[in-house]
């Protein structure tokens, strides 16, 4: 998400972090800032916007500074503005720390700082910084500080820290967030992405997990927890600029579909309890306003409406509260019945889209309660909104939404969830079972990409010049069927039509011929036998049917052509893991048909126009 970049050495340091982070520009961000040893001081610079700001700030910098740490943040806790940017400081400015990640016990973390610290700022990194200051206090090295983090601090972080006391010193910790290192010309660097060092290495350090790094001009030292030596593997990277880019992959959106595993992870980071309770503290909206709504309504476009489809059966059948969902676009026009025990979730990875952004303004103008579920920090719907719940997909740079999607999907169960604890129509130990099942989701995907992408791949390059597709499902599938049809469309151009399965004999049955791809949604659900049904109907009418089913499910594979095998899944998370092989199969069809799928013709990534 956030970018990083440290170097120390004999050279002038501020133009290797402004480099480097100007390679990081692709991924999207709010704010940059640098901190830079200077005679025994730290001087420090951060600013809000482009990396234009930034370097446009930047000329009273202290010129013969060799060591120094770079950030571009992208928000996840406090609003992107100059005093959120890192690098934070400790009290008294010796020290500076930038991270990438998200801080889980941040709430009280702060509670416990909050009097002993001046805290300048609504983040949770700043809280590192003062962390460490304490740590530093009682005597620790800087390296032993960083340690001390990675013990007390739940959650996922890359950090590099700075004193004012050791000028050539440059130290890093990492837990999840990815942090590479390396050595060259007397210099030793760090970044969180490859593509920032290009020009210096291609040969690097990979840090993993609970591995502190101390960079010296040319040395690298890795310890672990304990304080022990360690060698990390070395990687030697062949890629140029724009491969570094999308990570080895050949586009952004193959890349984000690699993504999702953590995607979800990171959307699910510090919203559970050991024992098995939901907390979304950031929402906003007290108990009691939540325990009040007698009516929800989900209002959103294109992908996010496949996403909020997915909610309204999540959120009925844990709360037994009436869901209806809404293309946004219509909401207002159709004179929806809202009062204030209303509650209405826009959803939205841009935070905005115009049509989402006047259905949320026009619930509020009725007195419903507005949650805004986004992927951008402080976009305008999130602003505006009574209450936010964020996915942390990361920046999504592929004009078609694949990460933050199902990101949207594993938010939106959560507060359904969160909606049936508090409102007491999910029994404890059924929401803790859910929330293990949750869990697991990341693996299942994970375990899907290895193992079904070349079969994927082989069956789009058989149907990649099919005219017409229908995509099927019922229940959960249906949403899925929309969404698998709608990226076949969107970066293929092919027609791909999605239908309810048992809706498809009340008319569009009649297309159905030799030559059309039917693509089944048939995972094992409650309306499973129902769905294999629908697909004998299409089979006795010549279609080639792929079908997307549970691993071992030979009834359904008798029925198909083709499987795209996904692990089973709790029926209502089954959305997140079941949408991926059809995202695969548009970006192949869409491969093979030579089109570029990052910017797909007359797409573009927001929609500011109603
Ligand atoms: C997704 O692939 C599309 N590009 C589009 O349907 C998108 O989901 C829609 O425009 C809504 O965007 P939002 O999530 O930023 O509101």
């Amino acid at each position: 998400m956030c970018g990083i970049v440290g170097v120390t050495g004999d050279q002038p340091a501020l133009p290797v972090l402004l480099e480097g982070l100007g390679r990081l520009e692709y991924r999207g961000y709010d704010s940059a800032g640098v901190a830079l040893q200077s005679g025994g001081a730290l001087w420090v610079r951060k600013r809000a916007g482009k990396l234009s700001e930034l370097v446009a700030s930047v000329g009273d910098a202290p010129a013969g500074a060799t060591a120094g740490i770079g950030h571009t943040r992208w928000a996840t806790h406090g609003r992107p503005n100059d005093a959120n940017a890192h690098p934070h400081t400790d009290c008294g400015g010796e020290l500076a720390l930038l991270h990438n990640g998200i801080v889980e016990n941040y709430l009280s973390l702060r509670a416990r700082l909050e009097g002993a610290h001046e805290l300048r700022s609504e983040t949770d990194t700043e809280l590192l910084a003062h962390l460490m200051e304490e740590r530093l206090a009682d005597g620790a090295t800087l390296a032993d500080a960083a340690r001390s983090i990675l013990r007390e601090v739940e959650g996922s972080l890359a950090i590099a820290v700075v004193h004012a006391s050791d000028p050539e010193l440059i130290v890093a910790a990492r837990r999840v967030s990815p942090l590479v290192a390396g050595v060259a010309d007397g210099a030793a660097f760090l970044a969180s992405d490859i593509p920032a060092l290009l020009p210096y290495t291609r040969d690097f350090k990979i840090i993993d997990d609970d591995q502190i790094v101390e960079l010296r001009p040319g040395t690298l030292r890795v310890t672990d927890l304990d304080g022990a030596e360690i060698e990390p593997p070395a990687r030697r990277v062949d890629w140029n600029l724009e491969e570094a880019e999308k990570g080895g992959f050949p586009d952004f959106m193959l890349k984000e579909i690699h993504d999702q595993p953590v995607a979800v992870e990171e959307t699910l980071r510090g919203r559970t309890t050991a024992d098995g309770r939901i907390v979304l503290d950031e929402l906003r909206l007290s108990e009691d306003e939540l325990r009040d709504v007698d009516k929800v309504f989900v209002v959103a476009c294109g992908t996010s409406y496949h996403a909020g489809m997915v909610a309204k059966y999540a959120i009925e059948h844990w709360t037994r509260l009436p869901c209806e969902i809404d293309i946004a676009s219509e909401f207002r026009y159709r004179d929806p019945v809202l009062d204030t025990r209303t509650l209405v979730v826009g959803v939205s990875q841009s935070g905005e889209t115009a049509d989402t952004i006047a259905a949320c303004r026009h619930a509020k103008r009725l007195g419903a309660k507005v949650v805004a579920v986004s992927n951008v920090v402080d976009s305008s719907m999130a602003r505006e909104a009574d209450a936010v719940l964020y996915t942390h997909a990361g920046p999504e740079i592929g004009v078609a939404a694949t990460k933050t999607h199902l990101a949207q999907i594993v938010a939106l169960t959560e507060l359904g969830l969160y909606l049936g604890q508090i409102r007491g129509t999910q029994l404890p130990s059924h929401t803790k079972r859910l929330l293990e099942e949750l869990a697991e989701v990341p693996d299942r995907i994970r375990s899907l990409l290895t193992d079904s992408a070349k079969e994927v791949e082989r069956v789009a390059s058989q149907y990649w010049q099919t005219r017409d597709f229908f995509f099927i499902g019922r229940g959960v599938g249906y949403p899925v069927a929309l969404e698998g049809a709608l990226k076949l469309k969107e970066i293929s151009y092919a027609r791909a039509e999605a239908y309810p399965a048992g809706e498809l004999k009340h008319g569009a049955i009649a297309l159905i011929e030799p030559g059309v791809v039917v693509v089944g949604v048939a995972t094992r659900s409650r309306v499973h036998a129902k769905t294999l049904s629908n697909i004998e109907e299409v089979r006795a009418r010549g279609a080639t049917v792929i079908l997307v089913a549970t691993e071992g499910d030979e009834d359904a594979a008798s029925l198909a052509d083709h499987v795209f095998w996904v692990p089973e899944t709790a029926e209502l998370f089954s959305p997140a893991v079941d949408v991926v092989p059809l995202q695969l199969f548009a970006y192949f069809v869409a491969k093979r048909r030579g089109h570029d799928v990052d910017q797909p013709r007359n797409l573009a990534k927001t929609v500011t126009v109603e």
